[in-house]
C-alpha cells in the first residue's frame, strides 16, 4: 500500500521538521526511496551543507544506482578499453538522431569547454562571453593570453545576446550559457535562433558554443535545445552534462554535439580525459531514464518555489531561475552572507564579479536541507 510522505517521515522518526512545509506531496513509493537514499547517503557532507556547487542534492535515480551496483565487480580491473563508452556514444547519437562522430564525450563537460577555447581562440581571435556566466571558458582564455570580451548581463540578468553578437566578428568563439549560471535566466528558442543566424551571417568563421548544462531543470516551454541549429551550422555546437539533473557529478561525464570537424578540432587541441567504465554505464542508464529526470525537475521546481517565496517574503529580489540555483540580490556582499551562513555550517556560492557586492548564488539542496537553510537565512538576514 502506498504510504504518504508525512506518514513515512513520521515512521522513520524525522519529526515534523523534515520536508513538510513545502506543501507538495511526492508520490509515496518514490518519496520513500528518495528520502531513504538521502538519509543513508549521509547527505550533510561532513557536517557542512553544500549549497555552493549546483550538483544534484539527490544524486542519480534508483535505476542508475542499481546499474552501478550491479556492475561493481572484478570487471573494473579491466578498463584501458573500457566497456560501455562506445555504447554511451552510440546511445547519445541515436537519442539525438546524429552520427557517432557528432558526439564528443569528456570527463565532465569541463574539458570540452577548455578544449574549445584552445581550438578556436588565439592571440588574434578573442573569446566573447557574458559576465557573470559559467567561467571556465573565460578562465581558459585568460590563462592562454587570449583577449576576452566579457559583456555584462542586461537589467533582467539575462545574457545580452545583441551585445555579444556585435562583438562576434572579431572573435574565434562565442560562449552562451543557456540557462545562464549563475543568474538562472533563460533565452527561448526564437531569440537563440535569431542570435545564431545573425552571428553566422555577419561572421561565418566564428564558432558558437551553447552550453545547455541545466536544460533538464527548465520550466516546460521556457527553452528548447539548440540542436536543430547544430544540425544546420557546422560552426555551432552544444554541450551537456550528466553532473546536474542526472545526479552524476562524481562520475565526470559530459558531451558535446556538433559537426564532426568541429568536434575533432576540440578533441585534438585538449585532452578530454578517459571516461570510465562505471561512469559510462551510469550515464547510459541515466540518459533515457525520462521518468527520473522529470521527477528531478519537479522536485527541484517545488524546492525552488519554496525558497524563492521565502526570499520574497523577506523582501529580496530573486530573478526567476530555470536551474537548480538562485542568484539572490541581498544588497550586501556575497562574502558577508557566505561567512554568516558558514557559521551555521552552510556553504553558499562564491563571488560572481561584477555583482559580488550585491548578489549571492545559492545552490538548491534537498527539501530537508532547504528547510533548514531557509531558517538560517531568515536568522542571518534579520
Ligand atoms: C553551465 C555549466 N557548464 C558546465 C559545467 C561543468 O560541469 P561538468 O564538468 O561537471 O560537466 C558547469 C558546472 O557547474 C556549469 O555550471
Amino acid at each position: 500500500m502506498a504510504t504518504t510522505r508525512r506518514e513515512f517521515v513520521k515512521r522513520i522518526g524525522l519529526g515534523a521538521a523534515t520536508g513538510l512545509a513545502l506543501g507538495h506531496t511526492l508520490s509515496g513509493q518514490r518519496a520513500q526511496a528518495q528520502t531513504l537514499a538521502h538519509i543513508a547517503s549521509g547527505n550533510f557532507d561532513n557536517g557542512i551543507m553544500q549549497l555552493n556547487q549546483n550538483e544534484s542534492a539527490r544524486g542519480p535515480g534508483p535505476k542508475t544506482l542499481e546499474a552501478i551496483r550491479k556492475h561493481t565487480s572484478k570487471r573494473v580491473g579491466r578498463g584501458y578499453a573500457p566497456d560501455h563508452v562506445n555504447e554511451l556514444r552510440a546511445a547519445i547519437a541515436s537519442k539525438y538522431d546524429l552520427a557517432e562522430n557528432n558526439v564528443l564525450l569528456g570527463t565532465g563537460s569541463t574539458p570540452i569547454l577548455e578544449g574549445s577555447v584552445h581550438a578556436f581562440c588565439s592571440a588574434e581571435k578573442a573569446l566573447v562571453t557574458a559576465v557573470p556566466t559559467y567561467s571556465t571558458s573565460e578562465q581558459t582564455a585568460r590563462k592562454m593570453g587570449v583577449s576576452v570580451h566579457a559583456v555584462p548581463l542586461d537589467a533582467d540578468l539575462t545574457v545580452d545576446l545583441p551585445a555579444l553578437a556585435k562583438l562576434a566578428p572579431s572573435a574565434g568563439l562565442v560562449y552562451v550559457c543557456n540557462p545562464n549560471n549563475p543568474s538562472g535566466t533563460v533565452h527561448g528558442p526564437e531569440v537563440i535562433d535569431n542570435f545564431v543566424r545573425g552571428v553566422m551571417r555577419a561572421s561565418p568563421d566564428t564558432i558558437i558554443h551553447l552550453d545547455e548544462a541545466y536544460i533538464d531543470y527548465t520550466d516546460p516551454g521556457a527553452m528548447e535545445t539548440a540542436l536543430p541549429l547544430v544540425k544546420e551550422f557546422k560552426n555551432v555546437f552544444i554541450t551537456r552534462s550528466f553532473s546536474k539533473a542526472h545526479g552524476l557529478a562524481g562520475m565526470r561525464i559530459g558531451y558535446a554535439l556538433g559537426h564532426a570537424d568541429t568536434l575533432t578540432k576540440i578533441s585534438s587541441s585538449w585532452g578530454m580525459g578517459d571516461v570510465n567504465m562505471l561512469g559510462a554505464l551510469a550515464a547510459l542508464t541515466a540518459l533515457n531514464d525520462n521518468e527520473h529526470i522529470e521527477w528531478e525537475r519537479q522536485e527541484n521546481f517545488a524546492i525552488k518555489t519554496f525558497v524563492i517565496k521565502a526570499f520574497k517574503e523577506m523582501g529580496y529580489e530573486v530573478p526567476y531561475s530555470h536551474t537548480n540555483h538562485l542568484f539572490v540580490n541581498l544588497g550586501m556582499p556575497a562574502s558577508k552572507f557566505r561567512d554568516a551562513c558558514l557559521a551555521h555550517n552552510i556553504l553558499v556560492g562564491r563571488d560572481f564579479p561584477p555583482l559580488e557586492k550585491t548578489h549571492c548564488r545559492i545552490s538548491l539542496g534537498s527539501r530537508e536541507e532547504m528547510e533548514q537553510a531557509v531558517a538560517v537565512f531568515r536568522q542571518v538576514l534579520a
